[in-house]
């Protein structure tokens, strides 16, 4: 279901974005990458995630290619840093690089991919220094838990972040437990990576011999792929960013945004794939 989720910085995106995990990578495939991002763009999905980790940079590459096209005010680019790279010495260096693969000159959302050694204070006072500079809009995390966000938000500067990116999915609902409950009193969106249970094949399989959701997916004519996206799209505070590399995927992927189910789907789905009873370690890829 179509919905407008706003930063806390007051901008505003849709609530499906496009992931590019694995892009980039087989040249064989390069052209059909680029066009399944542009057919994506041209169905407003205009949010795109990317790293500097994916593919050693050829993912933003890709990117570039695909956005080179479109006018900069009409997209929204989001990367990530290294945990290595996030630190004084060496974050300005990294970003420089992203902003040259991508071919543009300040990113939508500059995120900090997972934690790492690096004080959260010397990245924070980075990320500001960046904006400062015009090099990034805004900026977030990626992979925090509860306590990593709460330490976050307790350094000066930490409440300028604008969202957190981690794994959420129907069958991997830990952060139901407490941590979206966290994000949303602050108005944090969060970023579902995953969405479509890419990175793990015994749960996605679960899933799909899962007569409830056989029946769902049945019952309004879409794949067990699109019925995965439909739920996350329906949750509030949420940006979906699944990665779809042909067009064919991306427009399925697409039409989920009018897709409404049911709250008696909803709830049949909910005890299937139950919300954990007590807080679990967060799921990370
Ligand atoms: N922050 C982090 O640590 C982190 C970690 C993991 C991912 N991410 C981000 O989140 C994005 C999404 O995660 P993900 O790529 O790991 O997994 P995902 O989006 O859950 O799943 C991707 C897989 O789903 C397939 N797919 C997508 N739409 C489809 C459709 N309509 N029908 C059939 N198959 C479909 C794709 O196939 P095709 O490629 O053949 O279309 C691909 O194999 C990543 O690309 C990345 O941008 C972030």
């Amino acid at each position: 279901m179509k919905q407008s989720i706003q930063f806390p910085d007051g901008r505003q995106v849709l609530n499906l974005g496009q992931g590019t995990w694995r892009l980039g990578e087989d040249a064989a495939k390069y052209d059909q990458e680029v066009a399944a991002l542009r057919s994506g763009i041209e169905s407003g999905l205009t949010l795109i995630d990317t790293a500097e980790m994916y593919g050693d940079g050829k993912s933003e590459e890709l990117v570039g290619d695909a956005i080179a096209a479109y006018q900069r005010e009409d997209l929204f680019i989001v990367s990530k840093v290294y945990p290595h790279h996030a630190g004084r010495s060496a974050i300005f260096d990294a970003c420089e690089q992203t902003l040259q693969r991508l071919g543009i000159d300040s990113l939508d959302l500059y995120l900090l991919h997972w934690r790492g050694s690096v004080p959260l204070q010397e990245t924070v006072d980075c990320f500001e220094e960046l904006k400062q500079q015009g090099k990034i809009k805004g900026w977030g995390v990626s992979n925090f838990d509860l306590e990593d966000m709460e330490e976050l938000l307790s350094v000066n500067g930490g409440d300028q972040c604008q969202t957190n990116q981690v794994l959420y999915h129907l069958a991997s609902r830990g952060t139901e437990v407490a941590l979206q409950d966290y994000l949303k009193e602050r108005n944090i969106p969060m970023m579902a990576y995953c969405p479509v249970i890419g990175q793990e094949p015994q749960l996605k399989e679960r899933v799909y011999n899962d007569q409830t959701v056989q029946a769902i997916a049945k019952a309004h004519g879409i794949s067990i792929i699109q019925l995965l996206l439909a739920f996350v799209l329906q949750k509030e505070n949420i940006i979906a960013i699944p990665k779809a590399s042909t067009e064919k995927h991306v427009q399925l992927n697409a039409d989920m945004l009018t897709m409404q189910l049911t709250e008696e789907e909803i709830k049949k789905l909910d005890a299937a794939f139950p919300v954990p009873d007590h807080r679990v370690p967060l799921s990370v890829q």
